[in-house]
């Protein structure tokens, strides 16, 4: 958690930072919907690294308290994950420049990260990816805590693919690149397939 990009707090483990590298570079989206900025380091580096992969992608980020941050080719709104009808219309959803990457990093929540997979189901298509961080409280942070965010990530990304994994999977060639879930993001890279 204490780590920097251009001097920016940005809340990224090494691991993730090099499996969204090489996501990205196959992926290479034109849009990319982040839910949490927090201090607005991670939208800055997704923003760099798609402008030197020759990517011409535009940034939303959304936050509850969004950053004064000002960073090229990224927007920053107020808005919250679980109601994000409010923040993202349908006409802009509808005009947004594809393919779509949305990366879902607000409160660990279990409704909120349940409410974000569910507001972008609508709108991912066969090929998208939705990248559900921080499945990792578990194990950081231990059972008490999981419990008071209702079984957090983990539970919302199981109950989501209970109703909808016939349209998704887990990137288990992603979670297990470096070792089994080796990552912040356990079980957490899910790739639309239908
Ligand atoms: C883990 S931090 C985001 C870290 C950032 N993406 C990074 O990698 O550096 C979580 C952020 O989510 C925001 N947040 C909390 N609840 C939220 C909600 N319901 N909707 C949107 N953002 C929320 C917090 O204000 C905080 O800034």
């Amino acid at each position: 958690m204490r780590y920097t990009y251009k001097g920016v707090p940005t809340y990224k483990n090494p691991f993730d930072l090099a499996l969204y590298q090489m996501l990205l570079w196959q992926q290479k989206p034109r849009t990319l919907i982040e839910i949490g900025s927090k201090w607005g380091g991670s939208a800055l580096w997704f923003a760099d690294i798609l402008r030197s992969f020759g990517v011409d992608c535009v940034i939303h980020s959304i936050d509850i308290t969004p950053p004064s941050i000002s960073v090229q080719d990224v927007t920053f709104h107020r808005g919250d994950g679980r109601n994000l009808a409010a923040t993202l219309p349908a006409d802009l959803m509808e005009n947004l420049p594809r393919p779509m990457f949305v990366i879902e990093d607000a409160d660990h929540h279990c409704e909120t990260t349940l409410a974000v997979l569910r507001f972008f189901d609508r709108w991912l298509v066969a090929g998208e990816y939705i990248v559900v961080e921080d499945g990792i409280v578990d194990d950081l942070y231990g059972p008490e805590y999981v419990a008071r965010l209702m079984g957090g990530p983990r539970r919302a990304v199981e109950l989501f693919l209970r109703d909808r994994g016939q349209d998704y999977e887990i990137d288990t060639g992603l979670c297990d690149h470096f070792g089994t879930n080796v990552t912040w993001n356990v079980n957490g890279y899910l790739r639309r397939v239908r």
